[in-house]
């Protein structure tokens, strides 16, 4: 599990927040393209794509395990 505060920023190119992206996780989004597509994340180094990556599946896996 990555461990951080909910207001840090796991994009720093568009300023979007851990907290924003699990949001969204828990809203239904189940991949890398949706969290994008709602915040812009990951459109710009491209560098934040490995974390957001890793929380999509992180979530997908405790889902599976409901
Ligand atoms: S840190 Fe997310 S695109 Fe650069």
């Amino acid at each position: 599990m990555i461990e951080q505060e909910k207001d840090d920023i796991i994009c720093d190119c568009t300023g979007t927040s851990y907290q924003k992206v699990q949001l969204l996780l828990d809203n239904g989004a189940t991949s890398l393209d949706e969290i994008s597509d709602a915040t812009g994340a990951c459109t710009g180094c491209g560098s934040c794509d490995i974390l957001v990556i890793e929380m999509v599946e992180q979530h997908q896996k405790q889902l599976a395990k409901l």
